[in-house]
């Protein structure tokens, strides 16, 4: 939510840059947490959504653990104050440097997800004389039904363990003195906006668990992943996005064995909706067609429109009329026809100088940016209360 103290606010700054309302942040949390805690769910926050210090604090301050696919966010969840039993860590590509991180610091599972990186994991944990905690990462193969390039749970995708191959993996675990498997891990991908995916993974997860069972292997934890979609066009309403029915989905349909735990790891859905990227209008440069309005934030700061064709509701803060609007397209400054906001969009009239705030981007928009064309975003803004 932004107010109006906020955008005296950014009226004194340089843009562009991210703006988070942690009080919001705190709000989804809460309602997050509560949703889980129902029925014993256990919750982990997907660092890779954002890892700013305010942020990840906020949030291990509520009790999350934390997720991670590099050691370099382990190092970070370490650094914050995650403990390491509350440290999951997944990744197609983990490398021996990284892998030895997740041992010594004894972390709650390293997600494994190829035969050849168990061999590799074996071995390093064999040179460490330690034991290796892991979970498989399995490919389910279901549909998540999302954009293709966050798809992650298809026999097509690189990630996971594909069905064919578990049995040789279960091998290879019970004759390693090196590996202690804790559990399985799930994630079927991202900005999932309706349960039926959701549905079909329990159904999927429960008949994998049998071939587990099968063979004589009981495990600690199931991990369902994260991928809970959030409604981009209502950034401002309290209950976006809906935990309650996500969550019930899994208490009735996973069929958890006694004191066995169900792990989640969130991302988008926690901080989405608590992040805005503030900038100002460069020019209202008229085309033939369309009028350009032309910001100094562009892919370079935010990139989902330009990967994922991703649409961002965005808002003039700063308009001199409220009753004139006006037809843009909202671009940015670099030289690539992709760093486009969107097409066509209704405004308040806009001139040089106004403040715009693109909406919801609290989740992979600051940790996506990049310096291309030598572009600097300047530090991140947080409000508290
Ligand atoms: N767990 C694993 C193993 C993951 O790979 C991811 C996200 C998550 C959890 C968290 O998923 P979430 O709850 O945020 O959907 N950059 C893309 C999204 C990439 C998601 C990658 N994996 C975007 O901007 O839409």
């Amino acid at each position: 939510m932004i107010r109006e103290t906020d955008i005296k606010a950014f009226s004194q700054r340089q843009t562009p840059f991210y703006f988070y309302d942690l009080e919001a942040l705190s709000h989804t949390v809460d309602r997050a947490k509560a949703a889980a805690d129902r029925y014993g769910f256990h919750l982990h926050f997907a660092l890779k959504a954002n890892s700013n210090n305010p942020v990840l604090e906020l949030i291990k301050d509520k009790g999350l653990g934390a997720d991670c696919v590099s050691g370099g966010e382990v190092r970070k969840a370490l650094e914050i104050g995650f403990e390491p039993h509350q440290i999951a860590f997944a990744g197609v590509g983990k490398t021996d440097d990284e892998i030895r991180l997740a041992i010594e610091k004894n972390i709650f599972s390293i997600n494994v997800e190829s035969m050849e990186e168990l061999i590799v994991i074996d071995e390093i944990a064999g040179q460490m004389k330690r034991k290796a905690r892991i979970a498989l990462r399995l490919n389910p193969d279901v549909d998540a039904k999302t954009h293709h390039y966050i798809t992650t749970g298809l026999e097509e995708n690189k990630f996971g363990i594909s069905g064919w191959q578990v049995d040789d993996v279960i091998e290879l675990v019970s004759k390693s003195d090196n590996l202690l498997l804790d559990g399985i891990h799930f994630h079927i991908g991202s900005q999932i906006r309706t349960l039926e995916p959701f549905r079909n993974l329990c159904g999927r997860i429960n008949a994998i668990q049998l071939r587990f069972e099968e063979k004589g292997i009981k495990l600690n934890h199931i991990n369902a992943g994260g991928g809970l979609g959030i409604d981009y066009q209502a950034p401002d309403d309290a209950l976006n996005p809906d935990f309650e029915h996500f969550f019930k989905v899994f208490a009735s349909l996973i069929d958890l064995r006694p004191g066995q735990q169900l792990h989640f790891e969130l991302g988008r859905s926690l901080v989405a909706n608590c992040g805005d990227l503030i900038s100002r209008v460069l020019y209202v440069k008229k085309g033939l067609k369309t009028n350009f309005l032309i910001l100094d934030a562009g892919m370079t700061e935010l990139i989902r429109p330009a990967l994922y064709q991703s649409v961002h509701p965005i808002e003039n803060l700063s308009a001199r009329s409220l009753n004139e609007r006006a037809i843009y397209d909202v671009v940015g400054p670099v030289c690539e026809s992709s760093d486009c906001f969107g097409k066509a969009i209704s405004l308040h009239k806009s001139d040089r100088g106004d403040l715009i705030a693109i909406r919801a981007a609290g989740a992979y928009g600051e940790t996506m940016a990049s310096h291309y064309n030598l572009r600097k975003l300047g530090d991140a803004m947080y409000r508290f209360a």
